[in-house]
């Protein structure tokens, strides 16, 4: 197959990929530009971020985040990037991935703020797990991911931050809310959560680029990412509807973007209708992140923690 782009421009090169939904095949420099050009227009179209603010970018090590640091560094964004070193032991996971992330601050020349968990709290994330009585170390990870995202982003005084979810993460997310009719959660998925109530500004400028396409860009880029996801992680749910919406877009091209696109314009915004008032919002006594309790649950947490240690001796 050739480069459509090379093609009409009188020139034969090589197409390195098919954008079947796109009905599109690009070379290399072809694909890297068409790829960069989808990611200004999601952040223009949203007003997700502008050039005069600092982009907190959270990279993890994997593919998409990375990419996603990429992408936005070229556009010309001045982008820091957040990395959270939970203290995952299996596979050497949180070393590894950490290392990932220097090499790669080190290559764009762009600076890394980490977060190191077991300095910072005393705890990896495993044992915050445990001592909180908590099998699944996924869900707690999560809510201390989230919390920290916020929290290390306010600190460093960043309005914005953005995360590498994709088209495959929120079509899979938004078929999932739609099969339990999660109201709450379909009125408020979108690449943009406004800045509000002490939470920064979220962004998702891959929303509408696959995993395909975000893979592809890594690794024509040659970008050295984290290939094995987090040992912790289970058979999630979000995988079988991903394999379902993957069958889907097999039989019907374009199905998963289509499925998107047409919910942010015609569904989401009966769904934020029906939002009931936003819980009121304090600031947590101990860190001074937006809770609706007194303390938070991450400092809940971690005080239990102390106290059950504390009782041990
Ligand atoms: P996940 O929930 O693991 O699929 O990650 C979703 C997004 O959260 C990634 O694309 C990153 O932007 C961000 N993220 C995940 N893990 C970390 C981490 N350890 N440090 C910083 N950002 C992260
Ligand atoms: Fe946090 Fe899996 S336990 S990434
Ligand atoms: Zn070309
Ligand atoms: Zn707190």
């Amino acid at each position: 197959m050739l480069c459509k782009i090379c093609k009409s421009k009188g020139k034969r090169t090589k197409a390195v990929i098919y954008l079947r939904h796109h009905r599109l095949a690009l070379c290399k420099e072809h694909f890297v530009e068409w790829f960069e050009k989808q990611v200004q227009k999601t952040v223009k179209q949203f007003k997700m971020f502008s050039r005069k603010e600092k982009v907190a970018v959270a990279v993890s090590g994997g593919k998409d985040s990375l990419s996603l640091w990429l992408a936005l560094h070229r556009l010309g964004y001045e982008t820091y990037g957040i990395h959270i070193s939970l203290g995952i032991e299996g596979w050497n996971y949180s070393e590894k991935s950490l290392e990932v992330c220097r090499k790669f601050s080190e290559r764009i020349g762009r600076p890394l703020i980490v977060f190191n968990l077991k300095e910072e709290f005393g705890y990896t994330i495993e044992e915050i797990a445990k001592g909180a009585g908590r099998r699944d170390v996924c869900s707690v990870c999560g809510t201390f991911k989230r919390y920290l995202m916020n929290r290390i982003a306010k600190e460093h005084g960043f309005k914005v931050l953005a995360t590498g979810h994709n088209l495959d993460d929120e079509s899979a997310l938004l078929l999932s809310n739609t099969m339990r009719w999660e109201i709450g959660y379909l009125g408020r998925q979108y690449p943009v959560l406004p800045e509000e109530g002490g939470f920064v500004r979220k962004v998702k400028p891959f929303c509408f680029l696959t995993e395909k396409e975000t893979v592809s860009y890594a690794i024509l880029n040659r970008i050295e990412y984290m290939e094995t996801g987090c040992p912790n992680a289970k058979e999630a749910t979000s995988r079988v509807y991903k394999q379902a919406l993957a069958l889907l877009e097999h039989k019907m091209p374009g199905t998963k973007l289509r499925f998107y696109k047409e919910f942010l314009k015609r569904a989401r915004p009966i769904f934020e209708k029906e939002l009931k008032e936003q819980l009121e919002l304090n600031e947590c006594e101990v860190c001074g992140m937006p809770t609706t309790a007194p303390v938070c649950s991450v400092c809940r947490t971690l005080e239990r923690l102390k106290n059950a240690e504390g009782g041990e001796n």
